[in-house]
């Protein structure tokens, strides 16, 4: 392809990529309304496989499951489809809240997110979690507020909610007539359509189409709702727009506004205006900050960046699977690439192009897209890939853990085995391994305590290696970072608390609250952490 060809190729792959992740709380309805995603989007054989995760989600303590779930996650961990044009990255996001740090990774490598709301609960905490971490690289929000066949609350309440504790404005495009029984369905604002709810939509019964009406002035709208819904409705909107705040592209994509959009995913009611609204206005991929300069993604040279990692997706060949987003340019297989952590060139040529339609291009990812490159411990979280210009993307954090547990060696005589299990799987970035600068411990955080069963569990089951986990006298852990002679003092003056993390940056343990507040007064030259970037060893 020639250069022009090839550059006008790269700004078309890139306008019509849209690469998102759906953020909720357990229940909200993530899993229904991916489901519905999907099926919009032709990707049907992939609804099973959402369906078959989150059965086995819950099961926390039955390691079968999480195995069995791990099986699929490959192909179901990334979700591509296309739809009116658009080529749609939809990255699936743990539940579970122990799986957060994984969680927020993931987040780290979608443009854009959707957040779902049950309109009965309103913001709940992992929301609020996951909202933070959005916030941290203003992420654009879109918003669904779900299950309003169920009397939930109401409307005006629900965006006090979301204002007041997610401190972003909402700017309705749809919106509720009734709800719970009275559910009637959604007038479209921006459209000015009425838009039926109809229950099991999905099931096969032949929706009542959707009318057009001049304004709420209409007297059509009281012909189809009655005359107490269509007041009810024009009392709302007068409040909306006297008080709300009328949709801004500008604010939705800096982050400071969310699109609201109400219905029910179990009824696939509103979904498709959703994914219709979302298509127009999420943004495509875009610029990426590196350590020496910003990256566009219509850059001719290749570059991406690790994000994830998962260990033994096949038990039988100790593979691990590194997942990198496509930032820059055009991968193709075979490709070399330089790895810039440790400077070598890499030749990838067994990667795994999550495509679940387009075959015919499979052999190539464009910015936004994720690809899987199966390796032994060369790639970690926050490598780059990249062309001759030595580059390192920012912004992928490892966080503190809160929860800390000593490691016991059950059989003494696998001590190099669990060493090696421990730094793989600790590689994964879900649970992290500190070492103490004096002693031999091994101590595990978390921010989750799942993990840690789930740990036991792996060491077990994929290295042979039997361990159990106590309690530890640790309530936080963090990072330092100062001039080297100042942490040198540091370490000398308080050497049963420093700890090293399994990178071999420094950190410091702390047996409660008061005494982390203590180190932070005494030592105001050094900066204690509660995220770091994933770093070059
Ligand atoms: P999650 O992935 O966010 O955890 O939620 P998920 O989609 O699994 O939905 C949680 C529950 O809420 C499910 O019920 C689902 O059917 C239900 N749900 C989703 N959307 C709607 C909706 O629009 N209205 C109502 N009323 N319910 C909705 P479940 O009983 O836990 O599971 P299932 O037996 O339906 O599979």
């Amino acid at each position: 392809m020639s250069d022009i060809a090839f550059l006008t190729r790269l700004r078309r792959e890139v306008e019509r990529r849209r690469t998102f992740a759906i953020i909720s709380h357990p229940d909200a309805g993530k899993t229904t309304l991916t489901e519905k995603l999907l099926l919009f989007g032709g990707a049907i054989r992939m609804a099973g496989a959402v369906k078959a995760k989150k059965a086995s989600r819950h099961a926390t303590s039955d390691w079968m499951a999480i195995e069995k779930e791990r099986g699929i996650s490959v192909t179901s961990s990334v979700m591509q489809f296309d739809y009116d044009g658009f080529a749609v990255n939809l990255l699936d996001t743990p539940g579970h809240q122990d799986f957060s740090e994984d969680t927020y990774r993931v987040l780290t490598a979608v443009d854009s997110a959707l957040m779902v709301i049950d309109s009965v609960k309103g913001v709940e905490t992992q929301t609020r979690k996951l909202m933070d971490v959005c916030r941290l690289r203003d992420t654009p929000i879109m918003t669904f507020i779900n299950k309003l066949d169920r009397d939930g609350r109401s409307p005006f309440e629900l965006f006090d909610d979301i204002e007041g504790s997610l401190g972003i404005e909402c700017a309705a495009m749809t919106w509720p007539i009734g709800m719970g029984k009275l559910f009637q369905g959604v007038y479209d604002i921006p459209q000015k359509m009425l838009r039926f709810f109809q229950a099991g939509e999905d099931k096969g019964a032949r929706p009542r189409e959707s009318v057009l009406v001049r304004g709420l002035d209409d007297p059509e709208l009281d012909r189809q709702v009655g005359a107490q819904a269509a007041d009810g409705l024009r009392h709302d909107i007068e409040l909306l727009e006297g008080a709300g705040y009328p949709f801004d592209h500008g604010r939705y994509l800096a982050g400071k506004q969310t699109p609201v959009f109400f219905g029910s995913a179990v009824n696939n009611f509103g979904v498709r205006e959703l994914l219709d609204a979302f298509l127009r206005h999420a943004p495509a991929p875009r610029p990426r900050q590196t350590e020496t300069r910003e990256v566009s993604p219509l850059e001719e040279p290749f570059s991406g960046v690790v994000f994830k990692i998962q260990a033994n997706m096949d038990p039988a060949h100790r593979d691990r699977m590194a997942f990198l987003r496509v930032n820059s340019g055009c991968f193709t297989r075979g490709t070399r690439v330089s790895h810039q952590r440790t400077g070598k060139d890499m030749l990838v040529h067994n990667a795994t192009i999550f495509m679940a339609q387009d075959r015919a291009h499979a052999d190539e990812a464009w910015p936004g897209d994720i690809i899987g490159i199966p390796n032994h411990g060369t790639l970690r979280i926050g490598d780059t890939l990249c062309g001759r210009e030595p580059l390192r993307y920012l912004g992928i954090p490892h966080f503190a853990p809160e929860h800390f547990r000593r490691v016991i060696l059950k059989n003494p005589f696998k001590a190099k085995q669990m060493e090696k299990g421990l730094q793989q799987l600790t590689e994964e970035g879900a649970i992290q391994l500190f070492k103490p600068v004096t002693g031999r411990e091994h101590i595990l955080g978390a921010v989750g305590v799942l993990q840690f069963d789930v740990i036991t569990e792996r060491l077990r089951a994929e290295y042979d290696v039997h361990i159990a986990v106590e309690p530890i006298n640790i309530a936080a852990v963090r990072w330092l970072t100062g001039e080297s002679a100042v942490l040198d003092r540091m370490r000398r003056e308080n050497a049963s608390v420093m700890l090293t993390d399994s990178d071999g940056l420094p950190a410091m343990s702390f047996a409660n609250e008061w005494r982390l507040e203590k180190a932070v007064e005494e030592w105001p030259q050094v900066a204690f952490l509660t995220a770091r970037e994933c770093v070059s060893a």
